[in-house]
């Protein structure tokens, strides 16, 4: 039931996919507002919630390729080498990756600031660069243009997958009810 098999996704691995799914969709739009307004008392809260939550989704991203080398995944269906399956294992793993240098990006910047990265209200992260103008800017435009990236990118995952479900090849059942 939790462990993936050759053939089907365990529960472990489906909840770990929708709950980033979800966490990630959230942190755009809330990232997406961060820049458009001005950080002052009354928005703080939500500085520190993106930042709660891109630090959720940094762990979550590192669970889930732990818990995928515990239980590998099943094989994409139809043969390993259509070009539809070439590209889906492209995109699965250039989001992996900006699932990491995202949030990675988020609190090299933040903590170029020299202000407490500071996540669920009360614990201090601690600063992973020092305190630096130019590495602020430079780690908060790197921030915003991997997320352009992973937008593109989340657009073309959600294409392939729609099609696979129109042509009913299994997939899209097998990462929704997992059989
Ligand atoms: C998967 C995780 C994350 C996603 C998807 C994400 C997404 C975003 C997006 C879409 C923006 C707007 C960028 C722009 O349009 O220029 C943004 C801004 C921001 N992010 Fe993240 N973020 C993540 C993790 C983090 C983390 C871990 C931190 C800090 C510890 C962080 C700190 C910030 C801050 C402070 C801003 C506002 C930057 C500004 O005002 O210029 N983010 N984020």
């Amino acid at each position: 039931m939790w462990r993936n098999t050759p053939t089907r996704f365990g529960l472990t691995t489906r909840l770990l996919h929708w709950l980033m799914a979800a966490l990630i969709l959230t942190l755009l739009v809330l990232g997406t507002v961060l820049v458009r307004i001005q950080p002052d008392l009354s928005t703080l809260w939500l500085y520190g919630l993106h930042k709660t939550l891109g630090l959720c989704a940094l762990t979550l991203a590192l669970i889930r390729l732990i818990w995928h080398r515990i239980s590998p995944t099943p094989a994409p269906i139809g043969p390993p080498n259509q070009w539809a399956n070439r590209a889906a294992r492209a995109v699965h793993v250039a989001l992996y990756l900006l699932m990491l240098a995202i949030p990675l990006s988020g609190w090299i910047a933040s903590s170029a600031t020299g202000l407490d990265v500071v996540i669920f209200g009360q614990i201090t992260l601690p600063a992973i660069t020092h305190t630096s103008e130019s590495l602020e800017n430079a780690g908060f435009a790197i921030h915003g243009i991997l997320t352009k990236l992973l937008m593109a990118l989340l657009l073309a995952h959600i294409a392939g997958a729609s099609l696979r479900g129109l042509k009913h090849d299994g997939t899209l059942r097998r990462i929704t009810k997992g059989s």
